[in-house]
């Protein structure tokens, strides 16, 4: 854990321009600075930074954030390896603070394995190219795969000697403990002895997604019945297997520039495609996809594209675990390479345009495929097609989340024209098995939070909604999100010489069982809790860069430049028929009034996001809290 004064420090250098604009090139417009969102292609400027507000926010593709969560999403590192970017950054060194004796153990460990991979990597890479075994044996191998020698310098590829001890010798020399050399899996112990476990192989060293080596790929040169193809590294602190995708730290920026992942088996298919030019590539190391993996996948990208050798074995591999990845609003589509080839072979064989080509044309969506894999296998047997039509209608069922909406409509139709059913029949049994998860999800809940549950799933329902429903969703949350904005912003400013805003504000709130968003009122609390032990470093930062990512993302969108409509309300507007628009419009004017308080210069003020105009802001929230309470009684 890095040492709560070592963020402090971090946060109080952090200068989000400065940090994006090492990124993003900015043009200051006004109070903000503008340019092209990294985030999404887009040719006319819509990525706002503010300075003030220390947040950035896409106009066109709706991200926003703080300077962590940029360096986060832009870098796809983790929240602690942003700090240590920005720290090293600002020349500010980590204190670290550890929690458990355990934990720091563990972190030893693994730095300690880091540094020893590093040190074979160079080892076996220096064996490759500077030694007579290496190039006769090693390198004569690899350029005869057609792999070409930047290509290899470029993965790290390397060679380990058939020598019993090579490797193992430079490592004691150097001195490193023999407990963490054989935890590498560099080494075996054999009588007593250390041994080096890689002999006469080529390797490929595995990177994480920042280029760290974490481990080993070690291919055996000649065909042997006995020994293994591969050796690979022994699961460890840092090589977890099902959390590994092989080439993502060189995939990274073409996955993020072409919008799609391929999805590979093995080592030598990522490399192959790469000297191709085909740069987007990933290995999964030959087993089915871990739901670890696929998270991994959308970090980057919500389309994958899996390319697999034609047989059966492949593809059933391919096929398992994918139902994760359906849920998690993945776009799955399928390549099989012809005639026993892997991508490796194929792509070395008819070259990188036809290659490339042939992807494109052979692209099939993967549901689709599973559907006709499965028709295939019935036959004509009515049983079995029954059979069929219940699988399909239960995987489309996991494609749920609201925003895949049409995708699941679509899928329905496809399948059920290629089923010969009808359409509406195919629907209700999707939707049958949707309701059975809810079902059974919900049972394990507590009876509070399944009504809870029972309510949301009720509204998505309906389309149309009635007054009291429109006021529910849309009216209160924009008022309970003023009242928190304004806490936000003002909290820390005082209201008289006695209290601070937040006091006022929350002594003069009636109860805050008046909210309906859960979020706000877990903030009011959190503010609640944090006045009585520090109430002035309750300034917007701390909300900002809040270790509980929730309210820190509330707090990003609360302190947005403010009063552009939010999501829900130009969903909302835009699904609405004219009466409905009308409601929304009549309910948007009332609210700018209630604020404005009849008011004119205020609502001038307001519309103009005057930063001052602290004590009309706060009467007029808590005046609509107590108006809602008369209503309410
Ligand atoms: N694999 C493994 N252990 C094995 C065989 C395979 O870990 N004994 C993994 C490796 O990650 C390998 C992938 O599965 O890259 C795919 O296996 P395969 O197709 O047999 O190897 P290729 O990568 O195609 O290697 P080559 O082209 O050299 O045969
Ligand atoms: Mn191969």
């Amino acid at each position: 854990m890095i040492s709560q004064t070592t963020i402090g420090e971090i946060l109080s250098r952090i200068d989000i321009v400065d940090i994006v604009g090492g990124f993003v090139k900015l043009k200051k417009r006004g109070a903000n600075y503008l340019g092209l969102c990294p985030f999404h292609n887009e040719k006319t400027p819509s990525f706002t930074v503010s300075p003030t507000k220390e947040i950035y926010k896409c106009f066109g593709c709706g991200r926003s954030g703080n300077a962590i969560s940029f360096i986060m999403e832009h870098e796809k590192y983790s929240y602690v390896e942003a700090l240590k970017w920005l720290a090293n950054k600002y020349g500010i060194t980590i204190e670290e603070t550890f929690t458990t004796d355990e934990q720091r153990q563990q972190m030893q460990v693994a730095d300690s394995l880091f540094i020893i991979n590093t040190f074979a990597q160079q080892f076996f890479t220096k064996q490759l190219f500077e030694t007579d075994e290496g190039q006769d044996i090693g390198l004569s191998y690899l350029k005869e795969r057609g792999f070409r020698e930047e290509i290899i310098k470029k993965f790290q590829l390397g060679y380990s000697p058939e020598k019993r001890d090579a490797f193992a010798k430079e490592a004691a020399a150097r001195q490193y403990n023999s407990e963490l050399l054989l935890k590498t899996g560099l080494v075996v112990n054999r009588n007593e002895q250390l041994q080096d476990n890689y002999r006469g192989r080529i390797i490929f060293p595995v990177h994480n997604h920042s280029g760290k080596v974490l481990g080993f790929g070690a291919r055996i040169l000649k065909s042997n019945d006995k020994a293994p193809k591969y050796i690979n590294t022994p699961e460890n602190e840092i090589y977890v297997k099902s959390k590994i995708l092989y080439g993502s730290y060189f995939a990274r920026q073409a996955i993020d520039r072409g919008d799609e992942c391929l999805l590979v088996e093995g080592y030598t298919d990522v490399i192959s495609l790469h000297q191709a030019g085909i740069e987007n590539v990933v290995a999964s190391g030959g087993t089915s996809l871990t739901t670890d993996q696929l998270r991994l996948i959308k970090k980057y990208t919500n389309n994958v594209t899996i390319i697999y050798d034609g047989d059966a074995a492949g593809v059933k591999a391919a096929l398992r675990g994918l139902d994760m990845a359906l849920e998690e609003g993945l776009n799955v589509k399928l390549v099989l390479i012809p005639d026993n080839e892997d991508p490796d072979s194929y792509v070395n064989k008819v070259g990188p345009s036809v290659f490339r080509e042939f992807v494109q044309k052979n692209k099939r969506d993967f549901i689709l495929f599973q559907l006709d894999v499965a028709l295939k296998d019935a036959g004509p047997d009515s049983t079995k097609k029954a059979e069929v039509v219940n699988q399909i209608a239960e995987t489309i069922s996991r494609i749920n989340k609201a925003e895949d909406f049409t995708k699941q409509q679509d899928y329905i139709k496809q399948c059920s024209e290629i089923l010969k059913i009808d359409e509406s029949g195919l629907h209700a049994l999707v939707n049958k098995f949707i309701r059975n998860r809810i079902i059974t999800q919900e049972k394990s809940l507590p009876f509070e939070e399944a009504r809870h549950h029972e309510e949301n799933a009720k509204k998505a329902q309906e389309t149309d909604y009635d007054d009291a429903t429109f006021d529910l969703l849309f009216k209160d949350e924009l008022q309970e999100r003023e009242l928190a904005r304004i806490l936000l912003e003002y909290g820390t400013r005082y209201w008289d010489d006695r209290q601070l805003i937040a006091e006022y504000v929350l002594s003069e709130m009636i109860d805050e069982t008046l909210l309906d968003n859960p979020d706000i009122i877990n903030l009011i609390n959190v503010i609640k809790q944090q006045l009585q032990i520090a109430p002035q470093q309750l300034n917007k930062n701390y909300f900002i860069y809040h270790p509980d990512s929730k309210l820190g993302s509330l707090a990003v969108s609360l302190l947005n430049f403010p009063y552009e409509e939010s999501e829900h309300w130009k969903r909302e507007y835009s699904q609405a028929t004219g009466y409905q628009k009308r409601l929304f419009e009549q309910s948007y004017e009332e609210f700018i009034q209630t604020v404005a308080r009849d008011n004119d210069q205020q609502l001038m003020r307001y519309l103009k996001m005057d930063e001052d105009r602290t004590h009309e802001e706060v009467e007029s929230a808590l005046n609509y809290l107590k108006l809602r309470k008369i209503k309410a009684s």
